[in-house]
């Protein structure tokens, strides 16, 4: 997401008017005591440590509601698992919770290309990573993503490499990202797109009241959902875990 002054104060704003002031609460489930009920029973008794660690870390950061929800972090652990992921791409790592959700569930010998424009978050959460013994896994590059994925495509050597990309940032370019990135992941792959309820008014008519932001980057998610439905490269499942994740498995 790109967040100027403007929108980290509204973001602030609606989480707290939202009632969700926890860090990563970005549940869209109608009751927070229900949420709350996941979190508690079951994922938080089994969060790795380090996961733990980073996530109290990150709740000190004035944007802590950027992070990926404990119970999406979960989730990727366990889909990444399930699928054998080994190379992988992360677009969007702020501290990086996400971010060792996937290295923990890679093999010793696993790979993460992970891009964000911001290093100094990342570097927040990079002394845990390197205490959990993962960081040997993660190749960070600074910058924004786009240029890097344009030289993928043109060194024809990435085609068709990836097991598992994970979008995490620049609601407005999902759809320029989606363009490279189903070139990149192998077919079978997945790509998994956060963000895809955005907050619930996805579902909302354009003129009900909703925080700046919001409705700034509501018109890009309904556009790219749209778009991941009518494409025929993909099969999609849409998930309500944290705000929303698309997967996508590439079939050709
Ligand atoms: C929602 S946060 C990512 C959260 C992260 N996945 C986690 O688990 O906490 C979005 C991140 O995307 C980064 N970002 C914004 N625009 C970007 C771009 N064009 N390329 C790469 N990263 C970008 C921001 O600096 C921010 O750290």
């Amino acid at each position: 997401m790109a967040i100027n002054e403007e929108t980290k104060i509204d973001s602030n704003n609606e989480e707290q008017a939202s009632g969700h002031q926890e860090v990563g609460h970005k549940s869209l489930l109608q009751s927070d005591a229900l949420y709350q009920y996941i979190l508690e029973t079951s994922v938080y008794p089994r969060e790795p440590t380090p996961m733990k660690e980073l996530r109290e870390i990150t709740a000190k950061h004035p944007m802590n509601v950027m992070a990926t929800s404990a119970d999406e972090g979960q989730f990727l652990n366990m889909l990444l698992k399930l699928v054998n992921a080994k190379n992988t791409m992360e677009i969007g790592v702020f501290t990086g919770y996400s971010l060792l959700a996937t290295a923990l569930a890679l093999p010793e010998d696993g790979k993460i290309l992970a891009m964000d424009i911001n290093r100094d978050d990342y570097e927040l959460g990079r002394p845990i990573i390197e205490k959990a013994g993962v960081a040997h896994k993660i190749d960070f590059k600074e910058g924004p993503a786009m240029p890097v994925l344009d030289e993928m495509i043109v060194d024809g050597k990435y085609h068709g490499t990836y097991d598992f990309i994970f979008v995490d940032a620049d609601k407005d370019n999902y759809i320029n990202y989606h363009k490279r990135l189903v070139d990149l992941v192998k077919v079978g792959g997945l790509i998994g797109y956060d963000n895809t309820l955005w907050n619930g008014p996805v579902a909302a008519p354009p003129d009900a009241p909703m925080a700046k932001y919001v409705s700034y980057y509501r018109d890009f998610v309904l556009e790219f959902n749209k778009a991941l439905a009518a494409d025929p490269r993909i099969e999609i499942c849409m998930l309500p875990v944290g705000d929303g994740i698309t997967l996508c498995r590439r079939i050709n």
